[in-house]
């Protein structure tokens, strides 16, 4: 419908009868929706440069990222501007559980549209909401009950923190956290994400404590020697640390540790949780329950930006339970959007009704064999594989040392970083020869690590594992050398 303004409207408007109508404004020089899906890579290069993040582009390159632009992405495949179908076992560090582009979201999100439903629910409750959170509750164990809803795994990290300090109360303060951690770039959780590369000299809150990953003693003695301590934040598989968990014996004895010295225990569960290694939370491996948890990533279906802070109920209670305290914790504007929520709650039903679960443990142990069968055929190059479910590490042995002479001055040269880490150098080559994407890690260069879809498949697995074959059996050399080659062409 077109609204006709009439006089009186526009003088009312401008506040001045007499002043002249106001001009129309001209339209600055914008890419519109087409163009902008028709862009080159030339041309998306440029504008990377002038806008985004000039620096970044030099890691693209080393990695061969830079001359890729994915036109469409379909299940465990992205399939770029010539047509090449590129096999995702790197799968956005855990978010797409559910592969590319799923049809069950996508059917839910377009009748969402079709039926003018409201996104923005500030003012009123929001049925959407309402169900999510239930959902999350119901898989979630013990009294993991009560929901925060935010847009990112930072957000849900920071909701977890601060559900956590107020709820230990002003006597207990201090944080620990684990030596290479990531919990996330936002400032709160920046004093609790262990890596110099991220914390830079930033000012951070220095109420913070910092143990080794997995060792139950130092933390006991953190715990005895300081009562102010009252949180303990831990990934309970440290992604960004390089795939890193601790056994059944650390989880019981840190909860019995908790309970004896009053401290609440946070499980940042933003990548390993919702299914990827094998049970819903990686904490329920181990027979135990924290006072607070954290899920974003595959939480929003890889169709949208979701993160979710569970708290206990008595924990949340202590928290915000009052009519004055409330308010201190209410959403941000984006918090559970419409559109955001339902694809979220299809999501968790997709992910039972397909029972992906059981598959990431299934085909995750699949992929854990027969990695460790090429462990044991190049001995020299894998040092370890490790993991749980669809959450692995490859770890290649360090070659900084061992690298022929002739080689370390040319890939000095290309960058001080990724000198003698076969993982940046194996996952270019990946790329460009065998249509096979893997990640890496930021504290161990020598890591690849493998967090594909959900939905992979044995078949998909072996693809994997043919084209890493493929690879490691040219040897260390031929490898580095085809690496340094194609950073000179
Ligand atoms: C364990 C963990 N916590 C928190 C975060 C932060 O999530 P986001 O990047 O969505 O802010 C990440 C992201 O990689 C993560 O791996």
């Amino acid at each position: 419908m077109s609204v006709m303004t009439s006089p009186a409207t526009s003088a009312h408007l401008s506040g001045d009868a007499s002043s002249p109508a106001p001009q129309a404004l001209p339209k600055p020089n914008l890419i519109s929706v087409e163009e902008a899906k028709a862009m080159d890579v030339a041309r998306m290069t440029d504008l990377f440069k002038a806008h985004m993040n000039p620096g970044q582009l030099h890691f693209m390159k080393l990695l061969g990222f830079h001359k890729i632009k994915v036109e469409r992405a379909e299940g465990m495949f992205y399939i770029d501007q010539t047509g090449r179908k590129i096999l995702d076992f790197f799968g956005g560090f855990g978010s797409l559980a559910f592969g590319h582009n799923h049809p069950r979201l996508l059917a839910a999100r377009q009748k969402f549209q079709e039926e003018n439903r409201h996104e923005i629910a500030i003012a009123f409750m929001s049925q959407y909401q309402a169900a999510l959170t239930h959902n999350l509750a119901a898989c979630s164990p013990g009294d993991l009950d009560m929901v925060f809803l935010g847009s990112s795994g930072s957000e849900a990290m920071e909701a977890a923190v601060k559900v956590a300090e107020r709820a230990a109360g002003p006597k207990k303060p201090k944080i620990v956290y684990a030596e290479n951690s990531f919990h996330g770039k936002t400032k709160g959780v920046l004093s609790i994400t262990d890596g110099s590369l991220y914390r830079g000299d930033f000012r951070l809150v220095n109420n913070t404590v910092r143990v080794p990953f997995g060792d139950i003693d130092a933390i006991e003695r953190a715990f005895r020697s300081d009562p102010a301590i009252g949180t303990i934040v831990l990934e309970t598989v440290q992604g960004g640390g390089g795939i890193i968990t601790a056994p059944t014996a650390f989880w019981q004895k840190l909860r019995a540790l908790c309970d004896r010295y009053g401290v609440l225990w946070v499980a940042d569960e933003v990548q390993c949780g919702y299914g990827r290694t094998g049970r819903f939370y990686a904490f329920e491996h181990h027979g135990v329950v924290p006072d607070v948890t954290a899920l974003a990533k595959s939480l929003g279906g890889g169709k949208t930006a979701m993160g979710a802070m569970i708290a206990r109920r008595e924990v949340f209670m202590k928290a915000y339970g009052t009519p004055k305290s409330a308010m201190i914790h209410a959403p941000a504007t984006f918090g559970g959007m419409g559109e955001a929520c339902i694809t979220s709650i299809e999501a968790l039903n997709v992910l039972y009704d397909e029972k992906l679960i059981e598959n990431a443990a299934s085909t995750g142990a699949y992929l854990l064999e027969r990695l460790e069968a090429l462990h044991a055929k190049y001995p020299k190059i894998i040092k370890e594989i490790r993991g749980q479910g669809l959450m692995v590490g490859l770890e290649f042995q360090d070659f900084s040392q061992t690298l022929p002479m002739v080689l370390r001055p040319m890939v000095a040269m290309l960058d001080d970083k990724l000198k003698g880490s076969l993982s940046g150098f194996v996952g270019a080559l990946l790329l460009r020869d065998y249509d096979v994407l893997v990640a890496f890690t930021e504290y161990n260069r020598n890591v690849i690590r493998l967090e594909p879809p959900l939905i992979c498949s044995r078949e998909n697995v072996d693809t994997f594992i043919a084209a890493l074959d493929a690879l490691l059996g040219r040897g260390i050399v031929a490898i580095v050398k085809d690496f340094v080659k194609s950073q000179m062409g």
